[in-house]
């Protein structure tokens, strides 16, 4: 049965790029990520991908970032089993549900209150995770959750979206209120904003991208000394790239040679504090 949502603005509605995509990669023959969810939401919705204009190295590097997002809060979580897990600009993702935390642990998806109520009507719902309707950059959100416990952040393609001064008060307002935790987010370093901005794949968000990126991982340990580089992943050197078709994988393997052509493409920060 067909669900039609209220109509959302342009940057509520870059969710659909990243949905789409992941729900391409699961319609793909080897699936990097595999998100059935995604891809009953797309076919629940009726959404017409076509017009996103997306491509095969567009759909990989997006499943392939979730996944190692997913990898870092699966990994946090397994070492302590009382976290908050928060995912920052969920969008219509189901992290919660490909990670699938214990019981013991309560995760938050965090976006604004449009998409938090059409979350409500075609996400399942899972135990333990909650939503969160409110503008990030509004200081008073946090307040709802626990201040106790171990917190693992996740951000897929939020960054962008936001003025640096608004992400370095979130990341100060983050490590505030939790007593330890981790944030893993996919960076943009100036040229992939440049990218972004430009490229016919993501021309539906280019209007609403406001980061100016950041071409050091070490950056945000400036912005907060609380903040310790863990890794950057750069896309190029991982192993998945193996399963992707061999123009693309020629490409990549070439392009893992150098870390400065390797920031040219998709990037996780991961950072403990
Ligand atoms: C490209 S989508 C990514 C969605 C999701 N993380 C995913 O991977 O499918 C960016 C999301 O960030 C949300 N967003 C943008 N600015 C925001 C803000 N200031 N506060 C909360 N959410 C925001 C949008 O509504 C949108 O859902």
């Amino acid at each position: 049965m067909s669900i039609t949502l209220p109509a959302l603005t342009p940057v509520e509605a870059s969710l659909f790029l990243t949905l789409c995509c992941r729900a391409l990669d699961n319609r793909s023959q080897h699936p990097v990520l595999g998100d059935e969810i995604a891809d009953e939401i797309v076919r629940a919705l009726e959404y017409d991908h076509e017009r996103l204009h997306t491509n095969t190295d567009l759909v990989l590097n997006v499943a392939l970032r979730a996944k190692k997002i997913d990898e870092v809060a699966a990994r946090f979580i397994a070492r302590h089993p009382d976290a908050v897990g928060l995912d920052l600009g969920a969008g219509l993702d189901t992290r919660s549900a490909r990670i699938a935390p214990p019981s013991t642990v309560d995760w938050y998806d965090v976006d604004l209150p449009q998409v938090v109520a059409a979350r409500e009507r075609v996400v399942p719902h899972r135990a333990r995770a909650h939503t969160i309707g409110a503008d990030v950059t509004d200081p008073d959100w946090l307040a709802a959750l626990p201040t106790d416990r171990p917190a693992v952040v996740t951000a897929d393609g939020l960054v962008g979206f936001l003025a640096e001064d608004d992400v370095k008060a979130l990341v100060d307002r983050l490590v505030d209120h939790f007593p330890s935790g981790e944030l893993v987010f996919n960076g943009y370093t100036r040229f992939t904003i440049w990218v972004a901005r430009h490229a016919r794949g993501t021309r539906s968000v280019a209007d609403q991208v406001r980061f100016p990126g950041m071409d050091d991982p070490r950056e945000p340990e400036r912005w907060n000394p609380a903040l310790e580089l863990v890794e950057e992943m750069l896309i190029s050197r991982q192993a998945e790239i193996a399963q992707f078709p061999r123009a693309l994988r020629t490409y990549y393997r070439l392009q893992a040679h150098s870390t400065w052509w390797s920031r040219k493409g998709t990037l996780i920060l991961h950072y403990r504090f």
